[in-house]
């Protein structure tokens, strides 16, 4: 990937995921990010849809064709999570913590998700298209009331406006020093800085039937949860919930 930026900015998509993918099918190289402030049916991981106020909040998704089997996806879901919460970190100057495998929360509120699709061609990966939407200038009355208590913004945390198209480049900087270590099969830097992020070592998981406790990360980026009896399960997809 080139040290330069490469931005598709539109004024309104439907989903910044959707334009990104079409113009990788039509060979756009990695590196190429498609942005918008105005996305309309912004989607979210396992089918929900990600609300996103206009005009006040980043939709980027960002080429990229890492040449590898499909089962290190993802990771590169991990690394984006941990790029993010850098970058929310450098303008905001607060701590910010990963919920497994892509929400990046401060002070428990999600500000950022990460949704990340691979097309896969013969045994490996075409390309993964990394979407990011963070919350940057809107207030806690920009989302419909479900949300107000469990979502921040940028702007909440510190009462500043931002450039948002700064903070989208920001991000893909901070990915491409983690991209290039991943290139090269190196992911256990991206798997350390992750887990020092995690917030929910030692909660209860239970989900389909399995109960236990969050234990970590394997190498494939599986959640590790032992049970009572003392087995390990791994948990690759889906949405958890985490309790104390
Ligand atoms: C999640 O937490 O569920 C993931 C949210 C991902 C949202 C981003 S916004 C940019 C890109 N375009 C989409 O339609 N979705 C992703």
């Amino acid at each position: 990937m080139s040290k330069k930026s490469n931005l598709v900015i539109l004024r309104q998509a439907g989903s910044t995921q959707d334009e990104a993918y079409k113009i990788a099918l039509d060979g756009a190289p990695e590196g190429v990010a498609v942005i918008t402030t105005n996305q309309t049916y912004g989607r979210g991981r396992t089918g929900r849809s990600w609300i996103s106020p206009p005009g006040k909040n980043l939709a980027l998704s960002l080429i990229l064709r890492p040449q590898c089997y499909p089962e290190k996806a993802p990771l590169y879901g991990l690394m984006a999570s941990v790029a993010a919460a850098s970058a929310v970190e450098h303008f905001t100057g607060r701590v910010a913590h990963l919920k497994w495998p892509n929400d990046v929360l401060i002070e428990g509120k999600k500000i950022a998700g990460v949704l990340s699709q691979a097309r896969i061609r013969g045994s490996l990966i075409e390309f993964l298209i990394i979407g990011l939407g963070l919350n940057i200038n809107c207030t806690e009355s920009d989302f419909p009331n479900e949300l107000r208590k469990t979502r921040t913004s940028m702007f909440e945390l510190t009462s500043r406006t931002f450039d948002i198209i700064e903070v989208g480049e920001t991000f893909i900087s901070d990915l491409k020093e983690l991209y290039i270590g991943c290139c090269l099969g190196e992911f256990r830097h991206v798997l350390d800085l992750w887990s020092e992020k995690w917030i929910h070592k030692g909660f209860v998981v239970e989900r389909d039937g399995i109960r236990g406790i969050a234990e970590g990360i394997d190498d494939s980026g599986a959640l590790e949860v032992r049970r009572n009896d003392g087995s390990l399960v791994k948990i690759s997809s889906g949405e958890i919930n985490f309790s104390e």
